[in-house]
């Protein structure tokens, strides 16, 4: 797929090659919903900066051992886990293999998440329950063993001067109302205190809790959004930068957040969405 920049022919950003940083050697990163979008470019660049990755996946196992693959290729360790993260033992037997196999988790990239839209009027419980309970009670259960072994472990200082590090993806709608999409938006919202909370309550352990919340960025989830030139002009009123993000701009964010270059970065939600977040009707009006 071209990126926005190749095909509307833009200049693209130069950037230093992850590898070359090895931010994060030596550490273990776990990402969950990592077969695709966001979480498998998360994984990516993990990997590329230089931690090995559990890439974790509920469905499309072929697809988890692709980004397993390419990450081995990049010279660090991988492998794949299933797991549904609404399920505690599932979870817990998720972090307890990731253990046994890299020695112990450094990063939890808490990514998985999912849309189940419907206008209120009309929206069943179990699309209420499945985002709910993938999107925030997945997002405590990995947190809640990322934490039992970040305090059981302490910290390395040979890898991280944190005891480890937690990145939710979040959403710009964890502040952006959003009709049609109730329980997405309360999901996030939810996670939005989650995150800030349990960031307030282990900082002292040295433990780094953060969001990231894309705007809208080119991934299966929202296809409809820009997979048409009316849609995605559409999609563009809300973008002061006139963009769609791609998910590469999500992956480098992470690995900034994992890094102790984001040391004193504790309870922070960085929004990378093009400016979604500024009152884009603000432009011409108001
Ligand atoms: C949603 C996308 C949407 C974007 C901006 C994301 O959290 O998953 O479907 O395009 O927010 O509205």
């Amino acid at each position: 797929m071209k990126s926005y920049y190749e095909h509307m022919n833009l200049p693209q950003p130069v950037l230093p090659s992850l590898q070359h940083l090895a931010l994060l050697k030596g550490q273990t990163a776990l990402v969950t919903g990592a077969n695709s979008g966001i979480g498998r470019a998360i994984a990516l660049a993990l990997g590329r900066a230089g931690a090995n990755v559990v890439v974790n996946y509920v469905a499309k196992p072929e697809d988890a051992e692709a980004v397993a693959a390419e990450l081995r290729a990049a010279g660090v360790g991988a492998i794949t886990l299933m797991a549904d993260v609404s399920d505690e033992t599932q979870v817990q037997a998720m972090f307890a293999a990731a253990v046994k196999k890299f020695g112990t988790v450094d990063i939890l990239a808490s990514n998985a998440g999912l849309e189940r839209n419907a206008p209120f009027h009309e929206m069943s419980v179990a699309q209420w329950d499945q985002v709910m309970n993938v999107n925030l009670r997945g997002a405590f259960l990995c947190a809640r063993e990322a934490v039992r072994e970040y305090l059981r472990r302490g910290v390395r200082p040979e890898v991280s001067v944190s005891a480890g590090k937690i990145i939710f993806t979040s959403s710009v709608h964890e502040i952006i109302p959003w009709a049609g999409h109730v329980n997405y938006a309360a999901s996030k919202g939810g996670l939005m205190l989650l995150m800030k909370s349990l960031a307030q309550e282990v900082a002292e352990k040295r433990i780094r809790v953060n969001s990231i919340g894309p705007g809208a960025i080119r991934t299966p989830i929202n296809t409809a959004a820009w997979g048409t030139p009316e849609a995605y002009a559409e999609l563009m009123k809300l973008v002061p930068y006139k963009r769609i993000g791609e998910v590469d701009e999500i992956g480098r964010a992470a690995v900034w957040l994992a890094s102790d270059f984001s040391d004193y970065v504790i309870g922070t939600t960085l929004f990378i969405d093009g400016g979604m977040t500024l009152y884009p009707g603000f432009e011409t009006g108001g």
